[in-house]
Order: structure tokens, then C-alpha cells, then sequence
């Protein structure tokens, strides 16, 4: 993508601190382009933890929203983990509480909690398993037959592992306000419009939108599905900045938002001037606290452990 001349210069000028700092820079499909553009990696929250775990800088520089430099700060408790923009959250991680999983396993003592990687650290924490929207077939599936299971936060993401798995599996009310707003009536005229399109949708979607799609899969997952498949228009069930990637890995193939209105405005607090900031000043640092990182790194690793992940 062509970018203006302020814009290039800020761009340069953050990828020669980022040497200078010993830091890299990861950023979430769903930032804006001109941040997603000079990141030493764009994925997903799977693909980016696990990268956060492996890195030899000094210093991630995370563009996403909090719950990833928590995870980032989990994993690698040496590094140090900047979250250019300390506001940016994700409504659905703020919906459960530590203390409202410790209800639910004193309610239901031999419960399997698994956790969406959407939660707070001392979410993690009370956690048996995490799972991201990559691996939670995997995730459920390496569950004991016999064990019940939980699943916070999202009841989208259980609902679906549940249809997915055969399992019994019970949520917390959670849900990602941007995916549970896209509806069916939505997706049947997108689909009407373009009656040649495949649709590919997020799992954090509503049960009955997700019968609809062709395709359900992560944000990377999308990516690599669309880079595989002969089909050239698809209708993207997702937060509308991986149209970026999509787009640029494939110009010729045409991309349609399922919904315009799908913008996480979390995703898009992060730009140019507060990398640049961030970088220059060291700040905001994300750091979990031992105490809570100490109980919260089991569930994440557990996740990252298991074969094929
Ligand atoms: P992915 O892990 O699929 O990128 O999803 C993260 C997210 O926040 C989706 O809304
Ligand atoms: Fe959270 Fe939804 Fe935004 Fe993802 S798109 S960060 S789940 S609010």
C-alpha cells in the first residue's frame, strides 16, 4: 500500500527504533494498514502468542488490545511488553470476572474450565485450559470424554465448539459485541448481492450466521483459506481490517464486508504517532503480576502444548 510522505516517515522512523530498542513489533490482522504494514508480524491471537513465547527482543511492541500484551507479558515475564495505547481493551474480556469463575467451580467442583484467550489475566488464572478461535476444536477435544466442561467467556465460541465437538458444554453469557451484532437477515441479502461469493465466518458469530457460512475459521485461518481456494469473491464474516490482508495477499479477488458496521473500535485506537511514543518513551508497559502470571501461564500452556497447535 502506498502511504503519504508523513506517514512513510513515521514508519521509518518506528522500524529504525525498533532496532535500536531491540523490540519487534506484533500487530493483530484487525489494526489499521499502516500499522499492520511495517509489523514484524501480523496474525492472529494464536499465531502472534505463540511468537511473543519464541522471541529473542528484548521488547514487544504489541498492536492489538490489552488481553494480547497480558498473554504476551504471561508468556515472556523478561520481556518488556508495550501496549502503545492502554485503553484498548475487548469489551467481551471485560464481561467475566476472576471471581465469577471461582463461583462456577465452586458450584460445579469437577468442571473442565476452558477459557477463550479473550480474558483477563486473573481470568487465566482461574483457568484450566485457554483456547483461541484456531484451536478450540483441539482444545475440547483433548479433554477426557468423561470431564464437563466450561467455556468462558463467549457463548458463541462454546455454542459452536459444542455443535462442532459432540460435547456437553456449558458458557458464560459472553459475546464479542461486533461479531454478535452481524445477523442472518444481513448475511442471506450480502449473500442475495452476491450470489457467487463463498461466505467465511469468524466463530465468535451468532449460531444461526455460522449456518450460513462456507468457511468458519479464524482471522488467519480466513487468510489462508481464501489463499488457497479458486473461488475469486467471498463475503468476510468478520471485523472489516483483515480485508486489508486478504486484499493484499490477493488483488485479484474481490472481498465483500458481510457488514460495514463490523469495526472494532479497540482494534483501531493504535496508530503511527503512539508506536513512535511508546517506543521513545518505554510506556505504557503491560506487566501481569507474578502472582497471577505464576497460575495464569498453566492454562496458556497447556493450550500451546497440545499437538498440532
Ligand atoms: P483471532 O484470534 O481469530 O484473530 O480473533 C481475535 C479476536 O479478537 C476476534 O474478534
Ligand atoms: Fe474483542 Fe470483539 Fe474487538 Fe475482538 S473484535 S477485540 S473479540 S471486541
Amino acid at each position: 500500500m502506498k502511504y503519504n510522505t508523513e506517514t512513510e516517515k513515521l514508519q521509518k522512523e518506528i522500524r529504525m527504533l525498533l532496532k535500536e530498542k531491540d523490540a519487534i513489533l506484533l500487530a493483530h490482522n484487525y489494526q489499521v494498514p499502516e500499522v499492520q504494514d511495517i509489523a514484524d508480524m501480523r496474525g492472529d491471537s494464536l499465531e502472534l502468542s505463540m511468537r511473543a513465547s519464541k522471541t529473542d527482543a528484548k521488547v514487544i511492541v504489541f498492536c492489538g488490545v490489552h488481553f494480547m500484551a497480558d498473554t504476551a507479558s504471561i508468556l515472556s515475564p523478561d520481556k518488556t511488553v508495550l501496549l502503545p495505547v492502554l485503553g484498548a481493551g475487548c469489551p467481551m474480556a471485560d464481561m467475566i470476572r476472576a471471581q465469577d469463575v471461582q463461583k462456577i467451580k465452586e458450584d460445579n467442583p469437577d468442571v473442565v474450565i476452558v477459557s477463550y484467550v479473550n480474558t483477563t489475566a486473573e481470568v487465566k488464572a482461574e483457568t484450566d485450559i485457554c483456547c483461541t478461535s484456531a484451536n478450540v476444536i483441539q482444545v475440547v477435544n483433548s479433554i477426557a470424554p468423561e470431564k464437563r466442561i466450561f467455556m468462558t467467556p463467549d457463548k458463541n465460541l462454546a455454542l459452536y465448539a459444542k455443535k462442532r465437538t459432540g460435547r456437553e458444554i456449558d458458557s458464560w453469557d459472553g459475546y464479542c459485541p461486533i461479531h454478535n451484532n452481524l445477523t442472518a437477515e444481513t448475511v442471506i441479502k450480502r449473500k442475495e448481492e452476491h450470489p457467487d461469493a463463498l461466505f467465511i465466518a469468524h466463530p465468535e458469530c451468532r449460531p444461526e450466521v455460522l449456518e450460513l457460512a462456507d468457511e468458519i475459521k479464524s482471522t488467519s485461518g480466513m487468510i489462508r483459506f481464501v489463499n488457497q481456494s479458486s473461488a475469486q469473491k467471498f463475503i468476510i464474516g468478520t471485523e472489516t481490517g483483515l480485508i486489508h490482508p486478504l486484499s493484499q495477499a490477493n488483488p485479484e479477488k474481490e472481498f465483500i464486508p458481510a457488514d460495514r458496521g463490523m469495526i472494532c473500535p479497540n482494534m483501531k485506537k493504535t496508530g503511527l504517532t503512539d508506536i513512535l511514543e511508546a517506543l521513545e518513551t518505554m510506556e505504557p508497559v503491560v506487566e501481569v503480576p507474578e502472582s497471577i502470571r505464576k497460575r495464569a501461564i498453566k492454562a496458556v500452556q497447556r493450550m500451546l502444548q497440545i499437538p498440532g497447535v
